[in-house]
């Protein structure tokens, strides 16, 4: 064992992201999983007996996990919050108890990088995509400021439905994309399901997933905000419409994406935009980064689920489809995987850049 890494719980360790942690933070540089907490349901036993057969990401459960004892979330938070310097929030229950226990562990010292989104539009905490606004890190010392915590912090990561296309926007900035229409084709690991557990999926498409047009809408403007005043304004040069639809696949959300631009601009423009730019965290040279964040596809049929959703291990965005349109400026299909890049793959970079920038030691 490795003395010198940050120790870490992740609560909500059965469920689907919690067990894509658990699989990407196996080995990992930084961090040591010590602690694995879910509800009264799962608690108690061995993590190998409770997820026997309940695993159901594709890797195997690793062995470095599987006679940890879970412990339960609620009951056990003391306990918990003496034993780790960070956790990975990826709990499924109502917002105003995952609110409590995420203040609980900030309070007690205890880092929290939280999926869920319970605090993302509390005043003082970053919602962060490290490519896209690492310097809203910022607002950790403010929080830390004006709630007298020495060393614990919240973050929040966005939802998995905006990672795609708020990538490109971002790769995009100088020609000031101002007017976006999306559709999110999103899969059904979004909501935490296989095809065994949601049948009703097979053939099938489901155009309504409750509160995540409002999140696909509102959350970018908070990252691409700038903090005024020791808060965040959100950017108010961007207006975005979103349908949010349900499709039987099992990872990957694609956008089907228009945008306007305030400057005028050409495909080849935008082409080698995307193929020169430099990734703003490369600097920090952190494990789960991706060499290239985003990467424009030539062929007319790409970005494809099958091909595309695990560009660079899950952590890369691919964009394709790149033409101009009659009503809009441009349009545009970009894929992310969700439950990587949209949530335990990006929440890990994210604790790495907090670690790079000295949060975390
Ligand atoms: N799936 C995605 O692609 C995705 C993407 C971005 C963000 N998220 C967010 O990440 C979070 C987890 O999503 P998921 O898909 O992994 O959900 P999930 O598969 O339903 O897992 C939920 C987890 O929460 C635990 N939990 C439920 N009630 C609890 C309680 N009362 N006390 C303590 N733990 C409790 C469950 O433990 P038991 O097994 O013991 O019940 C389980 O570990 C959600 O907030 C979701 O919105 C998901």
């Amino acid at each position: 064992m490795n003395n010198k890494k940050i120790k870490v719980g992740i609560l909500g360790a059965t469920g689907m992201i919690g067990q894509k942690f658990i699989s990407l933070l196996e080995n990992h540089p930084f961090f040591e999983v010590v602690v694995l907490a879910a509800s009264v349901r799962s608690a108690g036993k061995t993590y190998e007996k409770e997820m026997k057969d309940r695993w159901i990401v594709s890797e195997e459960i690793p062995n470095y996990v599987k006679n940890i004892v879970i412990e339960e979330v609620e009951r056990n938070k003391r306990k918990i919050s003496r034993k780790v310097d960070l956790v990975f929030s990826a709990m499924n229950m109502n917002s105003e108890k995952i609110r409590e226990i995420e203040l609980y562990y900030a309070q007690k010292g205890v880092g929290v990088v939280s999926n869920n989104s319970a605090h993302r539009w509390t005043e003082d905490v970053a919602m962060i995509l490290p490519e896209v606004n690492e310097h809203h890190t910022d607002l950790i010392d403010i929080q830390r400021k004006n709630r007298g915590w020495q060393k614990g912090f919240i973050v929040v990561k966005s939802n998995c439905s905006i990672q795609s296309y708020v990538s490109v926007l971002r790769v995009l900035k100088d020609l000031e994309p101002c007017e976006v229409i999306v559709t999110s084709m999103q899969a059904i690991s979004g909501a935490g399901k296989n095809f065994d557990s949601w049948p009703e999926m097979v053939d099938n498409i489901i155009p309504y997933i409750e509160k995540e047009e409002e999140k696909s809408e509102k959350e970018p403007l908070k990252i691409f905000g700038e903090i005024v005043d020791e808060k965040i304004q959100l950017c108010s040069n961007l207006k975005i419409s979103a349908t949010c639809v349900r499709v039987p696949i099992l990872d990957g959300h694609m956008a089907n994406v228009r945008v306007n631009f305030k400057k005028k601009t050409s495909k080849k423009e935008i082409v080698e935009k995307i193929k020169k730019y430099q990734n703003p965290i490369e600097k920090y040279n952190l494990p789960s980064s991706p060499k290239e964040f985003v990467k424009y596809l030539e062929q007319e049929n790409r970005p494809q689920i099958q091909l595309d959703k695990n560009f660079e291990g899950g952590m890369g965005v691919t964009i394709g489809r790149l033409e101009k349109d009659d009503i809009a400026d441009f349009k545009f299909i970009s894929l992310a995987h969700n439950t990587v890049r949209g949530a335990a793959g990006g929440a890990i970079l994210l604790a790495e850049l907090l670690v790079a920038k000295g949060y975390l030691n």
